[in-house]
């Protein structure tokens, strides 16, 4: 097992369990940190355990503050999904740029510089703590990374401010959702397991909270995003008592009044909210409605040879990708498979695998929040290829 020590420690200091996503010998190595010193608590256990092989990337940003506090990069806790997947799919890429358009903690974007160290990535987040978190850990790059803060919408003009023309990228890489990070601070109000305020926005600076999202909608509005997100047989319902009980300051409350709402012999697997807090977190930000056109404009980027790589953690934007990503791959062509076609349709992609691609049961194991991903790659074609199916 690799499990890494943090240097000077001391005291009695409750931190946060974190994870060493890299060791000398892996690139996924998930175990959690164990700290050395015996009266720290990692993970609500008392641990006396020792450390070996920790990566010397995960050791320069264990080291402490000034003020003897943790860094921000430590409290920062996301295990990126299938990275030895995502990394062997970029190593065929041409040697260009890559596009990391959901920075996260760094995590993939870390591994991605450390194993192609000729190329620069471009990474962009919309949360303003991610970016913090991103710009520490990958300071170690130097001039290769350069980080934005912003939706990934904006890939278009990020593109044009770093002189990357249409062709000019390897590769396009879309981590969506939220990390656990944010799903585990409870003030970021994305949990329905910790209480907090009810905000959910990605980008705290900007755009309506989840709280004044329920104050706002209609009762219809509010079942039809329910309905919508898999809450098939109790959105209506559960919409009547949001508008009943409205307003709502707080995680807890809402998770509660749900709780309350959907009888027990009907629940599902999980939490019997986490269906309508995903929801209102999809509408809080835009999710689905900004995914289509960003897809497309990282596609128009991709050099021929160069890939887009897309992780889902939920049916709506998986369908949303794959239709893209399939739409790329015939052109549009709406003619009957056995004959040539005629309507003229150009394909500008090629789909690296039939369906998409889940974690192990290994991973799922060690990082049970891959068990929802599912992966889909594509690659652009020469222009040689993109011709009318014969
Ligand atoms: C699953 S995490 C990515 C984790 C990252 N790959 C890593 O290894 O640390 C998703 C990240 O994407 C960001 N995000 C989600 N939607 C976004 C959008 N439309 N534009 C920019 N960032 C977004 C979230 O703020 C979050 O930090």
């Amino acid at each position: 097992m690799h499990v890494a020590v943090s240097p000077n420690l001391t005291g009695r200091r409750r931190v946060r369990a974190t994870r060493c996503a890299r060791t000398t010998s892996s690139t996924s190595c998930s175990y959690p940190w164990l700290i050395r010193n015996p009266s720290v608590v990692v993970l609500g256990v008392k641990t006396t355990t020792l450390s070996v092989d920790l990566h010397p990337a995960c050791r320069k940003s264990l080291l402490p503050t000034k003020a003897g506090g943790l860094r921000m990069s430590q409290e920062y806790v996301h295990v990126p999904v299938m990275l030895d997947e995502v990394l062997t799919a970029i190593e065929r890429t041409p040697p260009l740029s890559i596009f990391d358009l959901t920075l996260g903690g760094a995590g993939h974007a870390s591994a991605i510089l450390s194993a192609n160290p000729e190329r620069r990535l471009i990474g962009l987040d919309q949360d303003e703590v991610a970016v913090g978190v991103a710009r520490e850990r990958l300071a170690q790059f130097g001039d290769r990374a350069h980080i934005y803060h912003a939706r990934f919408d904006q890939i278009h003009a990020i593109a044009e401010k770093e002189g990357v023309a249409e062709g000019g990228v390897a590769a396009a890489l879309f981590d969506l959702g939220v990390s656990s990070y944010q799903l585990d601070t409870p003030h970021r109000g994305f949990s329905y397991h910790n209480d907090g305020p009810l905000d959910m926005r990605m980008n705290s600076a900007t755009g309506v909270t989840a709280a004044q999202f329920i104050d706002a909608a209609s009762e219809e509005e509010l079942s039809q995003l329910f309905f919508v997100h898999g809450e098939t047989r109790f959105a209506r319902k559960i919409a009547k008592a949001l508008v009943a009980q409205r307003p709502f300051q707080t995680t807890q409350q809402l998770a509660d009044l749900v709780t309350q709402v959907i009888p027990i012999p009907a629940r599902r697997r999980g939490h019997p909210a986490r269906r309508v807090f995903q929801a209102l977190r999809v509408q809080v930000n835009a999710e689905l409605d900004i995914l289509g056109p960003a897809l497309d404009a990282a596609i128009r980027l991709l050099a021929p040879g160069g890939r887009i790589i897309v992780m889902s953690y939920h049916s709506g934007e998986d369908k949303i990708t794959k239709d893209h990503l399939l739409y790329g791959s015939t052109g549009g062509c709406v003619c009957p498979p056995a004959l040539p076609c005629v309507c003229g349709a150009i394909p500008t992609l090629r789909l690296l695998n039939r369906g998409a691609r889940m974690a192990t049961t290994q991973e799922i194991s060690r990082n049970p929040r891959s068990e929802s991903v599912r992966l889909r790659i594509a690659e652009r074609l020469l222009p040689s290829e993109e011709r009318v199916r014969e």
